[in-house]
């Protein structure tokens, strides 16, 4: 059995929880006045506020020694300095060498890391100059009008949430669209409105062997050739990026086309990679540096600050409370900017797939919870939605409120509206609202929030607010002593898709699997050229 549950800190916070159980988090607010002050910490230009959660100082005391207990700082350090860390891979976990700006050398496996990165971003940007320029121009001699990102799971979730939020920095001639799903749907609606003449695709996959990605990126070449371009047009209209070069050749997209990175990035941490491509031509490549900038400053207070005011300690030791003593089970992403409206999609991605894991590094089944289901919605929206389980529902679920204090828009009266409300919901999750004779009036209160605030959504900022949530989901990960960087769990799934894509080609019933299976099966093979 793994011995985290053992531990003094699990066991001192089993014992806290259990004082705590007669507190409100609205008590321990009017019993000290300097509690938001305590309980709120700014860095990388982010301002924190975690008080209004179910927490003292014993609390973060505790969690803090869980934290050392589970060697938190060890492996923070074992993870920048190149080990391999992710350990059913055997391999290093170096996302945070992307963004590096110190210009120091970076050896693992006597390569310097940093230099190899040096030289693939110093391409991508005269790529990106070229398309944003114009020097980058169709097989017809026409300037780019359009980009198609290809590419699924964290080769589409990252590039399209910063596409998403960074609008207002987006080059005036160039729309970007992110083509993922296998649903031939997803990328018939998207070429529907292109022009192949002024169409460039960006095929980005780490293996570039996912079923999906490969699909469409067919699709997207038979397109242009239907179009009567000829094969030479390829060139023009296809870079890829990813670690397999032999299969970009494969595939026919030239090697000289490509765009390199590591199998030390993994595929949620890759944005900041070549994977950033069309981040990067969306807003330019000194701005996707200055992404980098911010997710960097969050890389050196998460190693440099101490763990009782590390910002991404401070959260991540925060959700195992609510996951592991006070029983939450998932973790809202709330942001109140509309610009971040795939953040929760992205955290989901980031958070669920690294850990969603139930056995240890030493391959034992854990005795505890782990990874939260993550989901989320943007304000004010979710409020007319799912709000009403958070105030008056059973279940208890810790909520992020992201906030940015500056929009880039003038509608300041907007604004006014949109922050008040999201003041309002924390303020009203924490202290509820008694009626004593009406039972459906009676708000509970005592529901945890944090609030993270932005001065303005930049790519600076933004750049730290991603390595914030990337780092708190790292800390996680140690503490329940799981591997957060692999992700097995999606393989078997693939494999089973693999076998019945050659059953529904195949003629006559399939018997092979369990009832419900063959039935639904055989139900599609009769029915799909039946129904009009
Ligand atoms: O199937 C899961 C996964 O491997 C993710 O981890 C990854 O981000 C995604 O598929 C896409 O993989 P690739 O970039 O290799 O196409």
């Amino acid at each position: 059995m793994p011995f985290l549950t053992q531990v003094p800190a699990w066991q001192a916070l089993a014992s806290h929880r259990d004082a705590l159980s007669h507190v409100s988090i609205r008590a321990l607010f009017a019993r000290d006045p300097e509690r938001a002050a305590k309980f709120s910490h700014e860095a990388a230009g982010l301002f924190v506020d975690y008080s209004k959660n179910l927490i003292d100082e014993g609390t973060i005391a505790s969690l803090i020694a869980l934290a050392r207990e589970a060697g938190v700082g060890a492996r923070r350090d074992a993870m920048f300095s190149g080990e391999r860390i992710n350990r059913t891979e055997n391999r290093a976990v170096l996302h945070v060498a992307l963004r590096d700006r110190s210009g120091q050398p970076r050896i693992v496996d006597g390569v310097d890391v940093a230099q190899q990165v040096a030289a693939v971003r110093a391409r991508m940007r005269s790529f990106c100059d070229a398309v944003r320029g114009g020097a980058w121009r169709g097989h017809t001699g026409r300037e780019i009008t359009d980009v198609v990102n290809i590419g699924i799971g964290g080769s589409d979730l990252g590039p399209k949430m910063v596409c998403e939020a960074l609008k207002p920095y987006a080059h005036a001639r160039l729309s970007m669209h992110f083509v993922s799903n296998v649903d031939g749907a997803d990328i018939a609606e998207v070429l529907k409105r292109l022009n192949p003449e002024t169409t460039l695709f960006i095929v980005s996959s780490k293996t570039f062997t996912t079923r999906e990605t490969l699909t469409n990126a067919r699709a997207a070449r038979a397109w242009l050739l239907a179009s009567g371009e000829p094969e030479a047009a390829v060139a023009k209209h296809f870079v890829a990026v990813s670690t397999n070069a032999g299969a970009v050749a494969q595939f026919g997209i030239d090697t000289a086309n490509m765009f390199a990175f590591w199998d030390w990035v993994g595929g949620r941490y890759s944005l900041w990679s070549a994977i950033g491509l069309p981040i990067a031509v969306q807003i330019g490549m000194d701005a996707f540096e200055s992404l980098l900038d911010g997710a960097h400053a969050m890389d050196r207070h998460f190693a440099e600050a101490p763990l009782d005011s590390n910002l991404p300690v401070l959260l991540a030791m925060i959700g195992i409370w609510h996951q592991n003593f006070l029983g939450a089970t998932s973790q809202l992403i709330a942001p109140y900017n509309h610009a971040l409206h795939r953040l929760p999609a992205y955290l989901q991605q980031l958070d669920m797939e690294s850990n969603g894991k139930s056995v240890t590094l030493d391959g034992e089944r854990v005795d505890y919870a782990t990874g939260p289901v993550i989901w989320g919605e943007p304000g004010t929206n979710g409020q007319h939605a799912f709000f009403q389980l958070l105030h008056q529902g059973t279940a208890l679920i810790p909520a992020d409120f992201i906030l940015i204090m500056r929009p880039h828009h003038a509608l300041d009266a907007h604004h006014d509206i949109l922050v008040a409300n999201c003041f309002a919901q924390t303020e009203a999750l924490m202290n509820g609202s008694r009626s004593t004779d009406e039972p459906h009036r009676n708000f509970e209160g005592n529901r945890p929030t944090n609030t993270i605030c932005l001065d303005v959504l930049d790519p600076v900022s933004l750049g730290a607010l991603i390595a914030l949530y990337e780092h708190k989901v790292f800390v996680q990960g140690v503490v329940w002593g799981i591997n957060s960087f692999d992700q097995w769990g999606v393989e078997l799934g693939k494999k089973l898709a693999v076998a019945i894509e050659q059953e529904l080609a195949a003629p006559g019933p399939v018997e092979s699997h369990d009832g419900s299976t063959n039935q639904l099966i055989n139900r599609f093979k009769a029915r799909r050229r039946a129904v009009a």
